[in-house]
């Protein structure tokens, strides 16, 4: 799967955000190496704390079909699902991706509906804490 094709999930699945608190529509696509790609988008609630990021959507659709082992994910979001600029993850998405993911696993970060930067999951998350700290 070409990054621009991961990238072009990413943006499909905004269209299914529910965010009418935030107004910002967040799409994420997770390549597994089965090959197999799970989307996800944000849902906000009005008590707010239930809200999940699109990322962790993403991340928890694939696990609970039983994919273990991932490759990239693509996440672009902005306000009114206009993108202007990267919607980076945030530090509860970066944690949970640190759980399930190695060093080397990438983030594509949409900038436009063509463009992104790519960063490695070490780089996201520097001195993490990780599965391996409490073996
Ligand atoms: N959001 C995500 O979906 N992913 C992130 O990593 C950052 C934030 C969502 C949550 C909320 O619905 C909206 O963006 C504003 O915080």
């Amino acid at each position: 799967m070409e990054n621009i094709e991961l990238l072009q999930l990413a943006i499909k699945a905004m269209e299914s955000s529910y965010s009418p608190y935030s107004q910002c529509k967040v799409g994420a696509a997770l390549l597994c190496e089965s090959g197999k790609v799970f989307t996800g988008t944000n849902i906000e609630n009005a008590a707010f704390s239930p809200t999940v990021c699109a990322e962790r959507v993403a991340f928890f659709k694939a696990i609970s079909e039983g994919e273990k082992s991932f490759s990239k994910i693509a996440v672009v979001g902005g306000k009114n699902g206009i993108i202007k600029g990267i919607f980076a993850p945030c530090g509860v998405c970066r944690q949970v991706m640190r759980e399930f993911c190695n060093d080397d696993f990438q983030i594509l970060l949409g900038k436009s509906v063509t463009e992104f930067d790519l960063i490695t999951l070490n780089e996201l998350l520097p001195f993490s804490f990780s599965p391996k700290d409490v073996k």
